[in-house]
């Protein structure tokens, strides 16, 4: 699911720069700090022009990024689809390297950029393309799903892609007794409690994020804010997910919490998620815990700005490694 910039929810404020930006934001970011953000904000508006530039951006981005400046937000799936379409000459990526990858992948004729090389993802670094090729061997006959959160080498070890916004589908178009999932062991826990009559076999690679959240976070939310509506992503432990209402990628997150409009929800992921609903939707409270990702939030306002002026850091992928990593992309873009 791809979200649109949200609406406007709050009044302009007179006198400050940018008034109908600000008023997208103000729940989060004090007056008196816009003034020093809209000069790089009105700079990535026209970079954006002059250099026919898109800004795809993750649902953990911070507001300032996610309702000013990006032009297409959602989940890894969404950035994914939404890659193959965009009409544009360049792309940057406020998110992490292996988003910005795959972009690259289905996209091998425009400039893709991320803004900061280092914003990477522990479950990316949990396994290399001879771990595959390892387990390959292990298991012969057996597909390997993918999770999009890897570097293209692994990516082009792997029968196919899946995120997690479509997991359980992709495992299920196999038809197989037995799948590799790789590398979240969480993810790949989640998704056998939905399909039991699968065997899923997995590695021990984990969201350094959501791994931290336990089943105790949750039962002290729900005894401190009865009737709460707990809503966790499934990178979290099988027992967090055991106790929450609803478990779904981050786009399946926001559409559940626009459409139910629980007066107060935990959502059990990145920082980010909460205050970028919130921004738009003032009736639904959000309740803590949340834990931030420190690779996403590589992203600024000055260094997209820098990226755009610069045209760096530019991302590209293998020509070795490509064809096969892309058609494990393209593969699960199939699975409806
Ligand atoms: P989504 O695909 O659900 O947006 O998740 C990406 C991610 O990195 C979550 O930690
Ligand atoms: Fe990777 Fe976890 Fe950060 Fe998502 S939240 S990018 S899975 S480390």
């Amino acid at each position: 699911m791809t979200a649109t910039v949200s609406p406007v929810s709050r009044m302009s404020v007179p006198g400050l720069p940018l008034p109908d930006l600000y008023a997208r934001v103000s729940r989060h970011i004090p007056a008196i700090e816009w003034p020093a953000l809209a000069p790089d904000i009105e700079a990535i508006l026209r970079l954006k022009r002059e250099r026919n530039a898109v800004i795809l951006a993750h649902n953990y981005q911070a507001p300032e990024i996610f309702h000013t400046v990006a032009d297409i937000v959602g989940d890894s799936l969404a950035l994914a689809r939404e890659a193959v379409n965009v009409d544009a000459d360049v792309i940057v990526l406020a998110g992490v390297h292996f988003m910005a990858e795959t972009a690259k992948l289905l996209n091998p004729s425009k400039t893709v950029l991320i803004p900061d090389m280092a914003a990477g993802c522990s479950l990316a670094d949990s396994i290399t393309a001879a771990d595959v090729r390892g387990l390959r061997a292990k298991y012969p006959g057996v597909p390997i799903v993918t999770y999009v959160n890897t570097s293209a080498a692994v990516k082009a070890e792997s029968d196919l892609c899946c995120t997690s916004g479509n997991a359980v589908a992709v495992v299920k178009s196999l038809n197989a007794p037995r799948v590799l999932m790789i590398p979240d062991e969480f993810l790949a826990q989640n998704v056998q409690a939905e399909i039991p009559e699968v065997e899923i076999l997995t590695w021990a690679g984990h969201c350094e994020v959501h791994e931290r959240f336990t089943p105790g976070d949750i039962r002290d939310v729900r005894d401190s804010y009865p009737g709460v509506t707990v809503i966790a992503h499934p990178e979290c432990p099988p027992d967090v997910v055991a106790e929450s209402d609803f478990s779904g990628s981050t786009a399946m997150m926001m559409d559940f919490v626009l459409q139910k409009r629980p007066s107060q929800v935990v959502l059990v992921t990145e920082c980010s998620m909460a205050d970028n609903i919130a921004a738009a939707n003032p009736d639904i409270e959000f309740i803590k815990p949340c834990n931030m990702c420190p690779h996403m939030k590589r992203m600024s306002l000055k260094n997209i700005r820098r990226a755009l002026e610069t045209l760096t850091h530019e991302v590209t992928v293998d020509p070795a490694l490509a064809d096969r990593a892309r058609a494990a992309v393209e593969r699960m873009l199939l699975v409806r």
